[in-house]
């Protein structure tokens, strides 16, 4: 993929590292990335490139609501041109599990986009060996 867009929010930060490593490998690995903080992302960005990432933390069980701002802004201009195009999520959670995770999945489903890549649910602070993960899918990612 040569053109690869991150959009995310973190509240404190983790979630924040995860996108940073993600974008690392993938730059690494010859891709042009835009790293977008959910609030400067929108349809000119999620129609230009060849792959998306999202990044998240769970929030009440849930994507936090500055993502699921993004797709309520883009929702009704992409929604029938998002077929087929690859994504991946990951995001950070407390003690709560991958429900925030499973709620961005949901609606990529929904705008009939394609998952490529398991998606990558670590808790709270990731490690040395969660950002490893993460520079790897973005390395994938970029490498498909
Ligand atoms: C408003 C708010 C709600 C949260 N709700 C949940 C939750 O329902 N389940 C959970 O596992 N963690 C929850 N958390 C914890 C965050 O998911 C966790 O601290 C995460 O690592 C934060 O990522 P960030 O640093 O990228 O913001 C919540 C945190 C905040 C600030």
């Amino acid at each position: 993929m040569k053109n690869i867009l991150i959009v995310y929010h973190s509240q404190t930060g983790n979630t924040e590292a995860m996108a940073k490593a993600v974008a690392d490998g993938a730059t690494k690995a010859g891709a042009t990335v835009a790293l977008k903080k959910a609030p400067d992302a929108g349809i000119d960005d999620l129609m230009g490139c060849d792959a998306v990432i999202f990044g998240t933390p769970n929030n009440f069980s849930y994507m936090a609501g500055m993502v699921k701002d993004f797709f309520d802004r883009v929702w009704f201009t992409v929604r029938e041109k998002m077929q087929d195009k690859p994504y991946a999520v990951f995001g950070s959670y407390g003690g709560g599990g991958m429900p925030a995770i499973e709620s961005v999945e949901k609606i990529c489903e929904g705008l009939k986009m394609k998952k490529v890549l398991d998606s990558i649910g670590i808790q709270r602070t990731p490690t040395d060996e969660n950002l490893k993960a993460c520079r790897e899918l973005g390395e994938k990612l970029a490498k498909l």
